[in-house]
């Protein structure tokens, strides 16, 4: 396993880390603790000391299963996790005030509820869920994010930014304040390019990568006919015509790579890392075969340029989570 400097926060994080939204078992069904535990312990074993968490994947049961596969690895490794807001709208919309979304005492609430969830005294990266430019001026979140720093219950703070408006996070980057940002980065959505990442570079902030297999067709394994269980939160992203379409894309993507279906997933991350922005790209995984697949693209390097022309041309933007 490759590291990488996470921006300001200083910490040597693996290229590849750990996204647990999967294990939290509310959105994403079909799991089970049991494979989510062995995923976990894999993963330290092969190298990957940063975990990203959240309160809201499955109501703490998500922090709780990354608390206890660190705390019985006996491994230093860095946690991040996740306010969730106040009001439970993902993303933050226009229009919305702070107050309704991330008050003072509710970030300083819920970031304890956190740290017993995680058992830790200090949780390494603390992020707001979602973002809304038009906070900026407001003081609730700098407030909250000083005192938990100061009182050491938080080591870092950061901002993951609403799907697919990577500009809306700039103003944030500028003020200095944030030491991270999390970002759907990926083949399809490939804006964090234009103006996030050169800011980040710029101010030394750390670059979060996620989504990084567009929550799993970049792993080729969505097909025409794939099922998922009633209430699992990709029977929505993949509605309708949109199997059809993402078929099509993997397979031109295929197609001019030349790369087999089982190697995609590698292209996909190794794609990520190859921005130098990028500090660590964090796949969902919920079984040690992923773990496996993923860890071994550490430290391939960036793709060769011809390759990465290739890849460029298979930018597809869309939102599939409205
Ligand atoms: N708003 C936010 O802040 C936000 C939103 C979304 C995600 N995130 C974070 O980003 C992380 C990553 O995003 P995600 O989990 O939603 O989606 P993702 O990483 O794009 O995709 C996850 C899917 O890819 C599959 N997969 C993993 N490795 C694979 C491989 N080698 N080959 C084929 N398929 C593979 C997983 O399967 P298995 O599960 O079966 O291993 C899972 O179905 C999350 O876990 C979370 O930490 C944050």
């Amino acid at each position: 396993m490759h590291y990488r400097r996470l921006g300001k926060t200083n910490f040597e994080v693996s290229e590849i880390g750990f996204g647990a939204w999967g294990i939290g078992g509310n959105q994403w069904l079909g799991g089970s603790d049991r494979n989510s535990l062995a995923a976990l312990h894999r993963a330290i074993e092969s190298g990957v000391n940063f975990f990203d968490t959240a309160f809201a994947y499955g109501e703490g049961h998500s922090e709780r299963l990354v608390g206890r596969t660190v705390r019985e690895s006996g491994r230093q490794i860095y946690i991040a996790t996740k306010v969730p807001p106040k009001n439970r709208i993902w993303p933050a919309r226009a229009g919305t005030g702070i107050e309704d979304v991330f008050p003072y005492e509710y970030i300083v609430e819920t970031t304890e509820m956190s740290l017993r969830n995680l058992e830790v005294e200090t949780i390494d990266l603390q992020q707001l869920h979602v973002w809304n430019p038009e906070w900026i001026g407001r003081d609730e979140w700098r407030r909250a994010f000083e005192h938990l720093r100061t009182s050491g219950k938080v080591r870092a703070i950061g901002v993951s930014i609403n799907d697919h408006q990577p500009e809306s996070a700039i103003e944030l980057i500028e003020t200095g304040l944030i030491d991270t940002v999390q970002v759907i980065y990926n083949i399809f959505d490939q804006t964090p390019e234009k103006t996030l990442f050169p800011s980040a570079l710029q101010h030394d902030v750390g670059v979060i990568a996620r989504v990084p297999l567009d929550e799993g067709s970049l792993g080729g394994r969505i097909y025409e006919n794939t099922v998922f269980e009633k209430g699992d939160f990709r029977e929505g992203y993949f509605k309708g015509g949109r199997k059809k379409e993402v078929v099509e894309h993997i397979d031109a993507l295929m197609a001019d790579t030349g790369v087999e279906r089982d190697q995609l997933a590698g292209l996909a991350l190794r794609f990520c890392l190859t921005h130098r922005a990028v500090s660590t790209v964090i796949p969902g995984m919920r079984s040690v075969g992923s773990v496996d697949a993923n860890c071994s693209v550490s430290g391939l390097g960036p793709l060769p340029d011809q390759m990465r022309a290739i890849v460029r041309k298979h930018a597809w933007g869309r939102n599939f989570y409205q």
